[in-house]
Order: structure tokens, then sequence, then C-alpha cells
């Protein structure tokens, strides 16, 4: 069984090859990433591993994906390559369109046109995305469901809609084999030093000011990296072809009250030297530009039909987090220092 994981040395797609590399010894990875300022490939040592290869490709360029669906013949196609940070996309979209949604195009394009040539019957394509296509639950106590109408806020989160809407197309006029996950904010070891978590935890270590947009009261749920990817290939194994799968943590929590967690395990596993606390350190900044206030998953779908629920609880998941950014300082001083 070959699995083609595009945007494999990014922090979910690293997560996901590792996982497989490590557990799945009949699975083999073809890792297809441009290698933007978010791909790291020492987060993947699998080079000289037979059963591992990886091509730098942009997913934009549709002749170069084309010969590396002829040269590997996959089996399985799970797509997470894209520009994934929302602030960078208020900054400059244009790339965000260009990945998220041509890259796409691109990628369904070369599926279709490779499935004509081959014979492979169980063939499937995964399509990532988030749940920000659903928009905000403010005010509300609902959840997102796969039912949920599309309503996004952000260049990002409406190029990531773009995307699923012509993933659900390609299915049902070309007939492709697809299968959609909409998940919640993933944390966990190896996350880029520009997102929410891993800035909080690096500037306690560093004893900068901790950055909260507006009154940090944005309810996020959360879900742990390696939960996540578990859900991910039970979707790709067992999920029925055409559907959608929301993956949820089950951890609503307020972003001040997740900067406050990890303060609270960093005071206790590595007290700053003055005696004060690490939650001396937050500063609250100008609001991010149309920020959704609540996010919040119904994922009972995936947990009735493929019995998938989250392992971690926010707080263990928290603190293998928070201990891994303390134990593994050379893998982040080298992104931080770029
Ligand atoms: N991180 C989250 O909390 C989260 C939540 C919901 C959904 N998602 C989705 O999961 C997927 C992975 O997210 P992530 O956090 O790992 O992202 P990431 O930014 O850490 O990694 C993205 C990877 O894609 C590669 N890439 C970017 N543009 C490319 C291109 N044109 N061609 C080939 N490769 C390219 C990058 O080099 C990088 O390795 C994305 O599709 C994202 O929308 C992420």
């Amino acid at each position: 069984m070959k699995i083609m994981i595009t945007g494999g040395a990014g922090f979910i797609g690293s997560a996901l090859i590792r996982y497989i590399m490590n557990n799945r010894p009949e699975v083999e990875v073809v890792n297809v990433d441009k290698l933007t300022y978010a791909g790291d490939l020492s987060s993947i040592p699998y080079e000289s591993e037979s059963r591992y290869a990886f091509e730098k490709v942009d997913i934009c360029d549709f002749d170069k994906l084309r010969s590396v669906f002829e040269k590997h013949e996959p089996d399985y196609v799970m797509h997470l390559a894209a520009e994934s940070h929302v602030d960078r996309s208020i900054d400059g979209p244009l790339v965000f369109l260009e990945t998220n949604i041509i890259g796409t195009y691109n990628m369904l394009q070369a599926s279709r046109e490779y499935l004509n040539k081959s014979n492979k019957d169980n063939f499937k394509f995964l399509h990532i995305s988030t749940d920000e296509v659903y928009g905000d639950l403010e005010g509300t106590d609902d959840y997102f469901r796969e039912d949920t109408p599309y309503a996004p806020s952000s260049p990002y989160s409406a190029s990531k809609a773009s995307s699923d809407h012509l993933v659900r197309a390609w299915g049902r006029t070309f007939n492709l084999p697809i299968l959609i996950t909409n998940c919640s904010n993933n944390y966990g070891p190896y996350q880029n030093p520009e997102k929410l978590i891993p800035v909080t935890i690096l500037n306690c270590i560093n004893n900068k000011p901790i950055p909260v947009y507006g009154d940090g009261k944005q309810i996020r749920d959360w879900l742990f990296v390696d939960d996540h990817v578990k859900g991910l290939l039970k979707v790709l194994e067992e999920g029925q072809v055409g559907n959608t799968y929301n993956i949820g943590g089950d951890n609503e929590v307020k972003n001040i009250d997740v900067v406050g967690e990890i303060c609270s395990i960093l005071d206790e596993v590595s007290p700053r030297q003055n005696e004060s606390k690490y939650s001396d350190l937050i500063t609250f900044v100008k609001d991010r530009p149309g920020h959704d206030v609540r996010y919040a998953i119904d994922f009972s779908k995936i947990n009735k039909e493929l019995g998938w629920k989250p392992e971690e609880t926010f707080k263990t998941g928290m603190r293998k987090t928070v201990l891994w950014y303390l134990e593994n300082q050379a893998w982040w001083k080298q992104k931080v220092s770029k």
C-alpha cells in the first residue's frame, strides 16, 4: 500500500509520516512538498529507508505532479499541502489562493488523469481541511457538524472552503473517490514557532512578552496532532467514499486559558529565576481583523461510524507538548533564527 502525502514536511504531515513509519511497516510513503518556510525535512529523517520517498514539488506545477503520479503509482492520496497561517493570509492572500485552490485543483486533475490510465480500483483521495470553513459560532452553543453551511471569515478559511468545494465537485461530477476531513486546531511537537502554542512556550523560555489577541476570550477546540493522524488513517481506510468527517479534540478552551495552562506547566517544570510567574509575561495586543470568536466541533459521526475518539485530554496533550519544546530546543532554534 503506497500513500502519496502532500505537505509531508509540515506540522501535521510530518506527524502523519512519523506515525506511519513507526507503526505501519506495510505502508510506503511518497512525500510531495515544496518546502516553503513551513516545511522541514529534519522532522522526518527517513531518506535512507526504502519505503519512504521525497519529491520536492510545488503542487501548483501540474506537469511535475503528473510525473510524480506516473513515477510512484500511489494507491491513495492524502492532501495536506497548504498555506496554513491565518495572519499570513491577511498580509498576503494571493499565495493562499494559488496553493490552496489552484494547487488542490491540480491535485484533483492529476489524480483523475492518473486513474484513467491506471488500474487502481481502490484509489482514494483524502482532502484534509479545517473547521474554520464553517465560520463563527459566536453567541450560540452550537457545534460544527458535517452539514453546517460554509461561512468562512479569513482569506485562509475562504481558500480552504473553495478547495473543499472543488474536491466535492470532482467527486460528484467526475466520480473521483474522494473523502474530506475538517478538523479543529492541532497542537503538539514540531509545530512551526509562529502559531499560538509554540509562540507562547518559546516566549516563556526566552523571557519575552506573550502576545494575546484582543481579550483572549476566543474559544477554539484543541486536537492533539497524533490523535488527528490516527483519525485521518481511519477515514482513509474505513471511511465511506464521498463522505465528510469532522475531527475534534473535545477540548473547547479560551485562548487566554491555553496560555495560562502553558504558563502553569512551565511554572512547575522550569520555574523562572526571580520567583515571578510566566503569566506575568502576558501582553494583550490589537485583535486580528475578522477574528472568529468561537469554534466547536461535533465529531460524533467519525466516533459512531469509525470508532475514533481523541485519546489525549487538553492537560495531557499540553504537558507532552511543553516538555517536547523544552527538550528539543535545537529544532525550533534553527527555525526562529531563519
Ligand atoms: N494546523 C492546524 O491546526 C490545522 C487545522 C485544520 C486543518 N489544517 C490543515 O491541515 C493541513 C496541514 O496543516 P499544517 O498545520 O501541517 O500546515 P503547515 O503550514 O505546517 O505545513 C504545510 C506544508 O505544505 C507545504 N506546502 C505549502 N505550499 C505548498 C505547495 N505549493 N506545494 C507543495 N507543498 C506545499 C509546506 O512546505 C509545508 O510542509 C493544511 O491543509 C491545513 O489547512 C491544519
